[in-house]
């Protein structure tokens, strides 16, 4: 089996729309999934989909955000979703998306990457609570759900604040908790 895992481009954007409703079973995910593309949030530059033979069977897609307190800014990036196919889940596409993406966020210049939910898979790759770098949220997220991870050793040594600009995450998060 030979995957690929290549940037999004703009011809795949109906396809991805299509995995997202066959993996989250609703149709209105599209329409968020639309919605965060328009955004400012939303980095084209770090989507990411992986195929095999011209299908496309996973994707991972990235917000901006900012950590905030008082008048320091420490940018950040944001997992906004991430779907596999069912038939090609727990084959290791899912780290081969996310290894990636990670690295063209390094080459990118970003230092730190946080995500919500799947408490049981993101702690594998080296996330932990964002409570452990003191990263608060207004988000209603338990310190399990809410999770951060320095892409850079050190980044988040004194990045303690609240998160800020994640708008776009409550809805798309209810599909990923
Ligand atoms: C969660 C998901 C993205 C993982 O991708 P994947 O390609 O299936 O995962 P990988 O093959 O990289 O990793 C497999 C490992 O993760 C575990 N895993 C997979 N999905 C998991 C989940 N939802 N929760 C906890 N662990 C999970 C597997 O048990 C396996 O563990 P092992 O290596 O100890 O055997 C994928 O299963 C998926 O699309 N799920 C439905 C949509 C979803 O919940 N997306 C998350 C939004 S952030």
């Amino acid at each position: 089996m030979q995957v690929q895992i290549k940037r999004e481009k703009t011809k795949y954007i109906e396809e991805v729309n299509l995995l997202f409703e066959m993996v989250f079973q609703q149709e209105a995910i599209s329409s968020l999934i639309k919605e965060f593309r328009a955004s400012n949030h939303f980095i084209p530059e770090l989507s990411r989909v992986a195929r095999i033979n011209e299908q496309i069977i996973g994707v991972i897609m990235y917000g901006k955000v900012e950590i905030v307190k008082g008048r320091k800014n420490v940018p950040s990036i944001m997992i906004a979703s991430m779907a596999i196919l069912p038939a090609y889940q727990n084959l290791g596409i899912g780290r081969e998306l996310i290894d990636n993406s990670f690295q063209k966020a390094r080459s990118m210049g970003y230092e730190s990457v946080l995500a919500v939910g799947q408490e049981e898979y993101f702690p594998r790759f080296g996330f932990t609570p964002a409570s452990d770098f003191d990263i608060t949220t207004n988000l209603d997220l338990s310190d399990e759900e809410f999770l951060a991870m320095e892409l850079k050793s050190g980044a988040l040594d004194n990045a303690s604040g609240k998160l800020k600009n994640q708008e776009f995450l409550p809805e798309l998060a209810m599909y990923s908790l």
